[in-house]
């Protein structure tokens, strides 16, 4: 055992006022680092506020016993050991207690020898289970991270550039279509940067109303509005080390625009209704599906934000852009989705999804994928498991257009397949696409989003550009 360890933090739990000063002057004496408690009780609540090493507890005390204590501190995360501390009437307590998760225990008299050693090898103990949990929750947290799959020469132009800016603690706007891995990427700058230990924290900026979205990201103090009852912490500060992920950043309204802009460009900002500013080391990735030239131009989002925050750009590849990668990705996602049994794709199956155009890019073919494995039979995946506007898209187009320009009503087809399409705008298509799937999830949004192969943000956002916020 190393001696210039840190000191062990002890909470001695005894009623008896004498015994307990001497135990908590020799413990410091010993190098120790020392806090007492005159009974059960409010030794737990001393756990409550500090993180402890060992506890030392009697076993007979008013208000709570240290038996009660014990089997209070490992209901617990992460509990300390226990070393009970026994008189002649309890050892037989002692030894029930060593059932219980106790680490040990001393009879009285024992001599401050005996206390000293214990102490240190129930220490160490704990910091080696602690040690231990962290290192685990680290290669979980590895093994869980995902893994972007790639083949062709666009997609690995990408991963040079963020490995190039991971280390670095510049920002990064990432561009591309909905669904082709913006997330994905923004995580994998983290995890390969200097703050791959802090948090990497993810604020859709288009899922929330102005006021809702500010307090979200500076959070507020007490009393800041009506039902502001105590102090919350916004993202920017959780983020605090780590990276902060603005995702479809182009949706922050004007007013957060400039708050943002003050907040990265002095390094701190206020909470909603506070005097103080905080100060905060964050990095930025952002993402955005919109054209950002064009939102800039228009004024909707403004010029020396956009200057802030993509010292450095990333642009995806849409998936159609890059077929090598369809296969791939596609056994890849089917072995996450299925593991060791996960269906075998036909060859037919394989032609239709390389030649798919995919306009919802990798997360359509995800959820394609997920259908179908659900619909499998024997193991195999044909093309009856895929919808149809993939097996053959110029089918489905026809279906959805009825003649004359206009969106079927529903009933209205008999001139339909023969007549000449003359197609809607694309735009009222996918209004009534996405109102069809609406009605038929019941107005739910998430199961909207999943049926339409489209992030939720992305609906919402749709939801306000077709003015479809409310119920129709
Ligand atoms: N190259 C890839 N390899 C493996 N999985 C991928 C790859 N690209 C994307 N995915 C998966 O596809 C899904 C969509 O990716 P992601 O959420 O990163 O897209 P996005 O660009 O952020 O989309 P949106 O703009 O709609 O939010 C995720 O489940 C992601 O893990
Ligand atoms: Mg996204």
């Amino acid at each position: 055992m190393s001696e210039n360890r840190q000191p062990a933090r002890i909470l001695v739990a005894e009623d008896e006022a004498n015994l307990r000063l001497v135990l908590q002057k020799e413990l410091q004496r010993m190098g120790h680092d020392v806090r007492v408690a005159p009974d059960g009780e409010a030794a737990l609540k001393l756990l409550e506020e500090s993180n402890v090493d060992v506890l030392l507890s009697d076993i007979s005390m008013p208000n709570m016993d240290g038996m009660e204590l014990l089997r209070r501190v490992h209901q617990r995360p992460n509990p300390p050991e226990v070393i009970m501390l026994t008189g002649h009437a309890t050892v037989e307590s002692a030894i029930e207690a060593m059932k219980l998760g106790a680490y040990d225990y001393l009879s009285k008299p024992y001599r401050i020898a005996e206390l000293d050693v214990l102490v240190k090898q129930a220490a160490e103990k704990r910091r080696l289970r602690v040690d231990n949990a962290r290192l685990r929750t680290l290669v979980e947290r590895q093994t869980t991270t995902p893994e972007i799959v790639f083949v062709s020469d666009a997609m690995k132009e990408v991963l040079r550039l963020v490995e190039r800016v991971a280390p670095s603690d510049a920002s990064v706007l990432i561009t591309g279509e909905s669904g082709t891995g913006k997330e994905l990427v923004a995580n994998a700058i983290h995890r390969l940067s200097q703050r791959g230990e802090g948090s990497f924290i993810d604020l859709n900026c288009a899922a929330f109303q102005e006021s809702l979205l500010e307090s979200e990201l500076f959070g507020y103090e007490a009393g800041a509005f009506s039902g502001a009852k105590g102090r919350k912490l916004g993202l920017w500060e959780l983020a605090d080390n780590g990276t902060i992920f603005l995702d479809e950043v182009t949706e922050l309204p004007p007013p957060l625009q400039s708050k943002l802009l003050r907040a990265i460009e002095t390094n701190s900002f206020f909470r909603v209704g506070a005097v103080r500013k905080v100060q905060v080391n964050v990095r930025i990735v952002a993402a955005t599906n919109r054209d950002i030239t064009e939102v800039t131009s228009d004024g909707r989002f403004r010029a020396d934000l956009l200057y802030r925050i993509n010292s450095f750009q990333i642009n995806l590849p849409p998936l159609r852009e890059r077929p090598e990668d369809i296969e791939p990705i596609a056994r890849h996602l089917l072995a996450r989705l299925a593991g060791q049994h996960a269906p075998e794709l036909t060859p037919d199956v394989l032609a239709a999804l390389k030649t798919y155009n995919w306009p919802g890019n990798v997360r359509q073919l995800r959820n394609t994928l997920e259908r179908a494995v659900l619909l499998a039979n024997d193991g195999r995946i044909t093309t009856s498991e895929l919808p149809p506007e993939i097996v053959s898209p110029a089918l489905s187009f026809r279906s959805v257009v009825a003649p004359g320009g206009g969106v079927a009503p529903g009933g209205d087809t008999a001139q339909g397949a023969a007549a000449a399409a003359v197609p809607p705008p694309l735009r009222e298509v996918e209004r009534q696409q996405i109102l069809a799937a609406l009605e038929q999830t019941g107005w739910h949004r998430g199961k909207t989003a999943e049926i339409l192969g489209i992030s939720p943000s992305t609906l919402y956002r749709r939801l306000r550009d077709y003015n479809l916020t409310k119920r129709q």
